[in-house]
């Protein structure tokens, strides 16, 4: 399966978005939390000229807590670079952007200097949500339906903070069908862009390997599934998703199983760990401490 993904405002949205990263003080990116690789825009690092850079892990309440604090430590080992995970819906956990922002360029926020922030992140990855927390009032549009942003808008947040609010912006073609497939699952790439019954058995094989006591506790299966076909086949049966002759609808039960997995019902949920090698180990060693399972 490959996955195309061009509108026509994408172009022009990097062509804007370089304008104004010229003219802002710091980078605010958005990122899921579940998997900060591939809900990235790469062309940002090109953009950036060494302007602070916050990147933001939201969704974070869906989002392994040991992974990402993982991924907080890899990527603030990067000079300039700041990670802060955050669920865009909690208006406590948000009040932290606008104070590190603050922290990151202390010349601005004043009467005269306001700090300028460029918000950018990719479709359906909350960046409305969190706009909205952050202003207090409904000035962003929140939907479900990726790319429903079209043109830049400036926010005075009236304190010292004002945001300029991208285009949402993706990657034109997905060449790496690993990335796709885990946007898919978690919904970043809208219903007409993907089969689910391939994106269910991507899903249910990455959980049977990673997260398989999630599935246990959710289906309360005797044993695990051999495998993402008999996984999804018994989802079907339980759920009812029966085809005429008796089988089981595939497609119905990858429906049902995503929409379980998005909403977090499987529990927290990483699909991108960082480098094996940098955090493994460490990530193991968390995870005893905090007496979290596997
Ligand atoms: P966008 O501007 O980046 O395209 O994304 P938007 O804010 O529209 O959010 C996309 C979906 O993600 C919305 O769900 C929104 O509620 C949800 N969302 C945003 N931030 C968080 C978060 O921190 N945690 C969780 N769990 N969900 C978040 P939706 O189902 O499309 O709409 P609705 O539930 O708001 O009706």
């Amino acid at each position: 399966m490959t996955i195309e993904w061009y509108p026509g405002h994408m172009s022009k949205a990097h062509e804007q978005m370089a304008e104004l990263v010229r003219r802002i003080d710091v980078i605010i990116e958005i990122l899921d939390a579940r998997l900060p690789v591939s809900s990235a825009n790469h062309l940002l690092a090109e953009l950036r000229r060494n302007k602070p850079w916050i990147k933001v892990l939201n969704k974070n309440d869906l989002a392994d807590p040991v992974v990402t604090k993982a991924w907080v430590r890899a990527f603030e080992q990067q000079t300039g670079i700041r990670a802060l995970p955050l669920s865009a819906k909690q208006h406590r956990e948000v009040l932290q952007l606008p104070k590190l922002c603050l922290r990151l360029a202390p010349t601005r926020g004043k009467p005269g200097r306001p700090l300028r922030a460029m918000v950018v992140g990719i479709p359906n990855v909350g960046k409305s949500t969190l706009i909205n927390t952050l202003a207090g009032k409904a000035m962003a549009r929140v939907g479900d339906k990726p790319a429903i942003t079209t043109c830049a808008q400036q926010i005075d947040l009236r304190n010292g903070i004002i945001l300029s609010d991208t285009p949402g912006v993706l990657w034109p073609t997905m060449s790496d069908q690993g990335a796709a497939y885990r946007l898919a699952a978690t919904g970043a790439i809208g219903a007409n862009a993907l089969d689910y019954t391939d994106v269910g058995l991507f899903a249910g094989e990455f959980m049977l390997a990673r997260y398989p006591d999630q599935l246990l506790t959710r289906y309360r299966f005797p044993e695990l599934p051999e495998s993402p076909t008999e996984l999804l086949e018994q989802i079907g049966r339980r759920l009812g998703c029966i085809i005429a002759g008796g089988g089981i609808d595939l497609h119905r039960a990858a429906e049902a199983f995503l929409r379980e997995l998005r909403a977090g019902k499987l529990g927290r949920i990483s699909l991108e760990e960082p480098e094996p090698t940098a955090v493994e180990g460490e990530s193991d060693v968390a995870r005893d401490e905090a007496g979290i399972e596997p």
